[in-house]
């Protein structure tokens, strides 16, 4: 049967913000479907690919239809024909087609759906799942998740400066049993919140992870192991992560953070004196997407936390290696949309792991029912980053990440604490 592109269509598709973003659909001239859904962030860098939206009155300027448009009546015509395993030469074919460096032109949005729906189909007309499609036989380790469970920053209407509190539940032998640690401490975290800050403090935030009116950062942390605790888990069942996502309270050279006005340097101790105090494996974006300086500063003087460069390099090469020189972080995040292509996300991921880095597979904070990252991580043998176990477009990549290890049986392992 012939993997060669029949079809290539592009339609509307709403996010888990309510926001229109693209889907595209892929189809082989064997009949092979492969569909996909562009993600959205919200604490976005300037260096990511861009979101084409239409602007205007309708869906409040965040409507798609010149993105679908283009996929419809630019990139189709271009791609039929082409064998859908061609994944490299399909990617810098709507490279080209755009001729912008940062896909402006055509959209990001439009052609990141694309490009993994190309992938989808290839994989359906082959009749093999994704995750060994794009990994071969050695996709069989689940991922460790560092799951968001307490929300702020741009993805919570409470005044917590740091955007994410993650869960790590690295001491289980399988994926499904850590899965299962985790759910059990979010259900007492809920209680928890419930009883010290009241019934609105259980109301979730964008990524699914409680959204509470809290004020320090440390709260967060202090809640966080509390139920651990609570749960009957310690430090060799569950660590902790954070992004801060500093970009987004950054200002005129200084950091805003739990109310006062601090340098990098403060912020600096403040970071060393919260990792002394808390088994905090993973630190996201701790400093202004800008400063590669104080990344690097970080990060010589930390040991055993993964510092994460997510906004800081946006999944571009360009960043990474301007990152590199320096040994800005010892871990990368990695975004498909942000990159804006599969073969370009691959890339980054060869360099970056290729000089030391670990990488981590994500999400965006507005996402949907599109498990394609889950596959991914396998492939990768990657950690990842997909929310709290809530809300359908975070539970889709975790029931995803079940089903493989279902599929894989025996051979599934579990990456567990083996990330750094
Ligand atoms: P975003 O946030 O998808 O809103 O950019 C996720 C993150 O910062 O990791
Ligand atoms: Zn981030």
């Amino acid at each position: 049967m012939s993997s060669r592109i029949a079809e290539v269509r592009g339609a509307l598709a709403l996010d888990s913000r309510g926001s229109p973003t693209v889907k595209a659909r892929v189809v082989t001239e064997g009949g092979a479907v492969g569909t996909a859904i562009a993600p959205s962030g919200a604490s976005k860098s300037v260096k990511e690919a861009v979101e084409l939206r239409d602007g205007g009155t309708r869906w409040a300027g965040r409507g798609v239809g010149i993105a679908i448009a283009n996929i419809n009546e630019v990139i189709a015509p271009r791609l039929k024909g082409i064998d859908a395993r061609e994944q490299r030469f399909i990617d810098r074919a709507m490279i080209a087609l755009d001729g912008t460096p940062d896909k402006s032109r055509l959209g990001g949005n439009a052609i990141v759906a694309v490009s993994l729906a190309v992938a989808k189909a290839a994989a359906a007309q082959l009749n093999v799942p994704l995750y060994s499609y794009l990994g071969g036989v050695r996709s069989r380790v689940l991922p460790t998740p560092f799951m968001n469970v307490i929300n702020g920053g741009a993805h919570a209407g409470n005044e917590l400066s740091f955007q994410e509190f993650m869960i790590v539940p690295v001491g289980a032998d399988a994926f499904s049993e850590a899965l299962r640690i985790a759910v059990e401490v979010y259900y007492v975290l809920k209680a928890y919140l419930k009883e010290k800050y009241g019934k609105g403090a259980v109301n979730v935030g964008d990524e699914g992870g409680f959204a509470p009116p809290m004020r320090r950062n440390e709260e967060a942390l202090e809640a966080l192991m509390q139920s651990i605790k609570r749960a009957g888990y310690s430090e060799s069942h569950v660590l902790l992560g954070i992004d801060a996502a500093a970009s987004q309270f950054y200002s005129n050279g200084s950091y805003l953070v739990d109310g006062r006005e601090l340098s990098a340097g403060e912020l600096r101790d403040l970071y060393l004196e919260v990792l002394s105090r808390y088994p905090i494996v993973y630190l996201e974006d701790p400093y202004e997407e800008g400063d590669f300086a104080s990344f690097a500063e970080l990060t010589s003087r930390v040991k055993r936390a993964l510092i994460v460069g997510d906004d800081l390099y946006s999944t571009n090469l360009k960043y990474l290696r301007r990152g590199l020189e320096v040994r800005a972080t010892n871990a990368a995040l990695l975004k498909v949309n942000q990159a804006g292509t599969l073969s370009e996300s691959i890339d980054f991921y060869e360099l970056a792991r290729g000089s030391g880095l670990r990488v981590v597979v994500s999400h965006r904070s507005g996402d949907s029912e599109d498990s394609f990252i889950a596959d991914l991580a396998v492939a990768l043998g990657s950690p990842i980053k997909t929310g709290a176990p809530a809300r359908g477009e975070r539970t889709a990549k975790y029931n995803r990440l079940l089903e493989i290890e279902e599929e894989l049986g025996g051979t599934a392992e579990y990456l567990g604490s083996n990330f750094v």
